[in-house]
């Protein structure tokens, strides 16, 4: 197996930045590369504080850190040296085909290309290049230091070898918050494990926003049938990541899982009306004053919230994920949830009474009409129990 020492980390926006600061941290050469030289300065100034914050606290050297890394606008230079690839620009297809293209041109032909792609096809990327059989997906959570998870991901022609240089180079990469987990995803299906796992649970949140708009009840009461579990509730969540971001990933899966994803009218209407959430100041929130504070137990909650349907949900695509091959068993899903989400997953608490789940979701999905929410062959035959 080839020796990694220089890793070259393409778009240096929120995630290449992280992604970076590890790989240093781990000892590697860093070479960051993006369009403009204002990101680039932007991103080593970020790091720089990253590390020194580290330093203060005993963690590391900053500056041998620092020494080790570099930032270029050139692409096709920055790789001549490469080991090791990892591609964190926009998640556009046609972009990403056009750097691994690059890539493949320019970089010694041992060099492995991963993509940070958070739910699009390696096996498309890869077939802009020469060299399939080393390009990989390794999708780390953000933000990339303090989330323990990164899925590391076969595409159709990733070698075995490839696969094994990926979790190497992913295990040895530190995180500020417990032990890094690596989950071997074992074929390039759309949202990988963790990102699938929670795709439907958006059929039914478009169900209850909808719902909450035909009956004229406020959004905020939906988002008090939550409660504050976590640092953000539901919907103002939905508007710090941008309801354009929510929308196209929908769409994305409505394209390659299933019609019944697609946005419902609440998201296309403020999608079109441009209520974006906080880069715009208006989504289900007013942000003009920065970020809302809703207090929940001043506000009449919806009742409309079955949590139990959730679960359901998430178990039954759990299953299609074991189902399709894309996982080995239910407890890597349900850790890697845990490493990624910081949730636990559905299985160890919902395969008690997994029957009891299968009715439910059987009974919500005639309900609502949607076919994709149907329990799978799996989920409906309880032999998932002995998948661990
Ligand atoms: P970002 O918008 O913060 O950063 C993207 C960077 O790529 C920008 O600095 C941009 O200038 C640069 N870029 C664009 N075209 C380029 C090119 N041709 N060559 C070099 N640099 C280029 O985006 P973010 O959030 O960092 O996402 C990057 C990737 O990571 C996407 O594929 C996204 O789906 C994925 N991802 C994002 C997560 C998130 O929570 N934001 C989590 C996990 C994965």
């Amino acid at each position: 197996m080839v020796d990694i020492k220089n890793i070259v980390v393409i778009g240096s926006g929120l995630m290449g930045n992280g992604i970076a600061q590890v790989s240093l941290m781990a000892g590697y050469n860093v070479t960051m590369v993006d369009i403009s030289q204002e990101i680039l300065d932007k991103a080593v100034a970020s790091i720089e504080g990253g590390l020194k914050k580290l330093e203060t606290k005993g963690v590391l050297n900053a500056a041998e850190n620092k020494s080790r890394l570099k930032a270029s606008l050139d692409l096709s230079s920055a790789v001549k040296d490469a080991d090791y690839i990892i591609e964190a620009v926009v998640e556009k297809m046609d972009v990403k085909k056009d750097i691994f293209k690059t890539c493949d041109e320019n970089a010694p032909p041992h060099a492995i290309i991963a993509s940070n792609t958070s739910t699009m096809s390696i096996t498309e990327m890869a077939s802009a290049t020469k060299r399939a059989d080393k390009c990989i997906g390794m999708h780390f959570f953000n933000p990339a230091p303090l989330m323990r998870l990164i899925e590391v991901i076969a595409g159709e022609k990733s070698s075995e070898e490839s696969m094994e240089i990926g979790i190497k180079v992913s295990k040895s990469l530190p995180c500020l918050r417990g032990d890094r987990y690596v989950a071997k995803v074992l074929k390039d299906r759309p949202g990988f494990i963790v990102n699938r796992l929670n795709s439907p649970s958006g059929i039914y949140m478009s169900y209850l926003l909808d719902t909450c708009l035909e009956q004229g009840i406020p959004f905020e009461s939906l988002d008090a049938d939550f409660g504050s579990r976590g640092p953000m509730s539901p919907l103002v969540l939905s508007d710090y990541t941008g309801i354009d971001t929510g929308y196209h990933v929908r769409n994305y899966n409505a394209e390659t899982l299933h019609e019944d994803f697609r946005p419902g009218k609440v998201i296309t209407q403020m999608y079109n009306e441009g209520k974006l959430g906080r880069k715009t100041g208006q989504g289900f929130y007013d942000w003009s004053k920065g970020r809302p504070q809703p207090d929940f137990s001043k506000i009449k909650k919806a009742g409309l919230v079955d949590r139990g349907v959730f679960l359901a949900i998430s178990m039954n695509e759990g299953c299609r994920i074991l189902e399709e091959g894309i996982a080995s068993g239910w407890k890597v899903i349900d850790d890697a949830n845990m490493a990624g989400m910081n949730a636990p997953g559905p299985f160890e608490y919902g395969i008690k009474n997994w029957e009891g789940h299968v009715k439910k979701l059987e009974e919500f999905a005639d309900k609502i009409g949607s076919e994709y929410l149907k329990p799978c062959d799996l989920f409906r035959s309880g032999k998932f129990v002995d998948m661990k």
